[in-house]
């Protein structure tokens, strides 16, 4: 235990407000969280705050696709991001949003402090343009052909097909992604931060040891190119905090984003009577920590440390980086089904089975983790559930039969207690290193001890015996006590099992100390199994249910890739919520005859249907599976868009789209003209 409880301050990043929370985020937020708990358990004065990321171009347009206000789009999502994170225990104490009164004026703080020390410069710029939108384009929103290759419809920096890299005025035919207009160059005057008057502050801040050393030496990499100014400012229309001496313009979007850890912190002061300052001002002897992932190190370890010294405010303790989740080996993937959303895992599984697998594979290292859905299986079965909740199993039914539930007044291998609370100094060793896989592998080797301990002493055979009923009671006095030892260790981990041992046990809430002594003459209650079998069926449930069909998701841009190089893009295409006239007439919507409908092989949701229309046919996939049986739809006439771009797909070139009605699964109907109608024939 530390002498003086240490005063720290703990984030991850703060999530967009345009999309849902999925495993991947949750890597950070388990990994935070566990370390979080860990630091209050042991003592110290802790807070662990996060927010929404709320501004930017993704969610502007994301609202007005929807046709709503984006303060009314991020409030939803501001209640889904808080639901799923409480599910998942993650403890925050304070969950804010970057588009908030104390971010604001957080973030003119630090601007003018910066300003008037000389750090921004305003230059003019040219940039592209949309006439029609009446907007700039940040690279994302500028789609083209690839000066390279030629593939179409490729993003304004870099190409998918390809995979060459360019400034989006390399495009060829280049297109507005908002409305489809030819972008073109504007004059914008912009306000930029001079990085480069930090370099020496930001190398210093590296070399003594506030990085991992895998991020140092990407940074020096950086250091070498040579650190650039960075544009934080946007024109409108923009979803952000306009520039107090420069109306019109908006704070970037990445600029106010970290400023909300301290936002978020100052709201939970304002409410808690806690001194903000003693936690931000220079000379601050308290402890503060990043957590974030790998994609976002250059705000973290760059820009953010260098707008805080700019504004005379104190640097980070240190800035920890992770890998990214990997599910089975690759990517992660909606037509896979394993872009899995916390809500969707959450309807199949426990959360905090998760949670351990997590802990079980983290590092303090930046290597991505994989999620082996298999091994996921079998360790949280094997470890969980058959070493650790089995030890208490094993123990409690002879306590509470025979000794009216009631521990000894003795346990009956001091020396193997006195082993397990011994371990205790290494294992919160390595839980401060961030080595929470080498951490919960010290604790199982502690279940795998009490298991053989239980194992030579067989209660079980001794309670047969008569005569030996101290005996039993002492082995069994000792099992439960090791098992309370074990839980005390997993509680940053697993808090809401270690809850339920708690109330098992009848004690008070552990922390990482209280269980040095063992628990003699006391009552215990009813034991009910802590943890049930992970049961595979509801994975192949999970990953069923995340499956987005192949079909829709050819017609509907799912992209959620961020470039945290540019501006951060969009979720979904932007929709725009009426079409013209003319729009409605591009559209060629004939009636076709289901001449054939097919399994194929190997796609959960698709359909081949060989559609005749009066002539020609044409070979189409429909994400119709879980509504028709191919004998239902065979002969069936149905309307179908004529004209849609042949795309190639996993299975086939799909050559045109049929049209249904419904809320999708099994409440699909297709589009049926039975009325006199022909194949071929127009629809108006
Ligand atoms: N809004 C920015 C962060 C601003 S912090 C001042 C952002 N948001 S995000 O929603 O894209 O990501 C939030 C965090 O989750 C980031 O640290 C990101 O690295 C992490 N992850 C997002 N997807 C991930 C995986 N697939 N795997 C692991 N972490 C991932 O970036
Ligand atoms: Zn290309």
């Amino acid at each position: 235990m530390p002498e003086t409880p240490r005063k720290i301050l703990i984030t991850s990043a703060l999530p967009y407000a345009n999309g849902s929370i999925h495993l991947g985020h949750l890597v950070e937020y388990i990994q935070t969280d566990i370390w979080a708990r860990f630091q209050k358990l042991r003592g110290n004065t802790c807070f662990y705050v996060c927010a929404d990321d709320a501004h930017g171009t993704p969610i502007m347009l994301r609202a007005r696709a929807e046709g709503i206000e984006p303060e009314e789009l991020i409030a939803r999502v501001w209640k889904e991001h808080t639901e799923d994170f409480a599910r998942f225990h993650i403890d925050f104490d304070n969950y804010h949003s970057t588009h908030s009164p104390e971010n604001r004026a957080c973030a003119e703080l630090i601007y003018a402090r910066n300003r008037d020390a000389g750090h921004i410069v305003r230059k003019t710029i040219q940039q592209a343009y949309d006439p029609e939108a009446e907007m700039f384009l940040p690279d994302r929103f500028i789609k083209g052909d690839c000066p390279k290759c030629g593939a179409q419809d490729q993003y304004g920096d870099n190409c998918e097909v390809c995979g060459a890299t360019y400034a989006p005025t390399e495009l060829k035919n280049p297109r507005s992604a908002v409305s489809g207009a030819t972008p073109v160059e504007r004059e914008s005057e912009h306000l930029f931060f001079r990085l480069a008057n930090f370099e020496d502050t930001l190398k210093t801040w590296h070399q003594a040891g506030h990085v991992q050393a895998e991020m140092a030496n990407k940074l020096d990499e950086w250091f070498e190119a040579g650190l650039a100014d960075w544009d934080i400012s946007r024109d409108a229309p923009y979803f952000g905090f306009e520039i107090p001496d420069a109306p019109g313009k908006y704070f970037y979007v990445w600029l106010d984003a970290p400023i909300g850890y301290m936002a978020s912190f100052r709201h939970l002061c304002d409410r808690e009577g806690i001194d903000f300052d003693a936690f931000w001002r220079k000379d601050s002897e308290a402890e503060l920590y990043h957590f974030i992932g790998k994609d976002i190190i250059y705000f973290h370890a760059l820009f953010w440390p260098a707008m805080l010294h700019g504004a005379g405010f104190r640097m980070p303790t240190a800035v920890w980086a992770h890998g990214f989740l990997t599910v089975d080996g690759a990517k992660m993937s909606k037509s896979r089904g394993t872009f899995i959303k916390a809500s969707t895992y959450l309807k199949h599984l426990d959360p905090e089975y998760l949670r351990y697998y997590f802990a079980a594979k983290l590092s303090p290292h930046i290597d991505d983790i994989d999620l082996n859905l298999e091994d996921f299986a079998q360790r949280v079965n094997s470890d969980l559930v058959g070493k650790v909740v089995n030890i208490a199993s094993r123990c409690a039914g002879f306590i509470r039969k025979r000794f009216a539930g009631r521990l000894a007044g003795n346990v009956d291998q001091p020396e193997l207690y006195e082993t397990f609370v011994k371990a205790g100094a290494e294992i919160a060793g390595l839980f401060e290193k961030r080595e929470f896989g080498r951490a919960v592998r010290e604790i199982m080797a502690l279940a795998d001890l009490a298991n053989q301990y239980i194992d030579e002493k067989a209660p079980w055979v001794i309670a047969k015996q008569e005569g030996r009923d101290a005996e039993l009671h002492a082995v069994c006095s000792m099992g439960i006590n090791l098992f309370r030892v074990l839980m005390g260790y997993l509680k940053p981990v697993l808090p809401h099992m270690a809850n339920e041992a708690e109330a098992f046990l009848a004690i008070e809430p552990m922390t990482w100390d209280s269980q040095s002594e063992p628990l003699l003459d006391h009552a215990i209650n009813k034991f009910k199994p802590l943890m049930t079998r992970v049961d595979r069926d509801k994975i192949g449930a999970m990953i069923e249910d995340s499956k987005e069909d192949l079909a829709a998701e050819s017609q509907v841009a799912t992209d959620t890739t961020q470039n945290k190089q540019a501006d951060s893009p969009l979720l979904a295409d932007p929709i725009s919520e009426t079409i013209g006239f003319e729009d409605f007439a591009k559209l060629d919507l004939r009636v076709a005859r289901i001449a054939k409908a097919e399994h194929v092989e190997g796609a959960d949701k698709l359909l081949r249907l060989t559609l005749d229309l009066g002539g020609e046919t044409r070979n189409v996939f429909a994400g119709i599976k879980s509504a028709y049986a191919p004998e239902d739809l065979q002969g069936r006439l149905t309307v179908m868009v004529a004209n849609l771009a042949p795309r190639k797909m996993r299975f086939g070139v799909s050559e045109g789209m049929v049209l249904a009605a419904g809320p999708g699964g099994s409440d699909l109907f297709i589009l049926n003209p039975d009325d006199g109608a022909v194949p071929g024939m127009r629809v108006k």
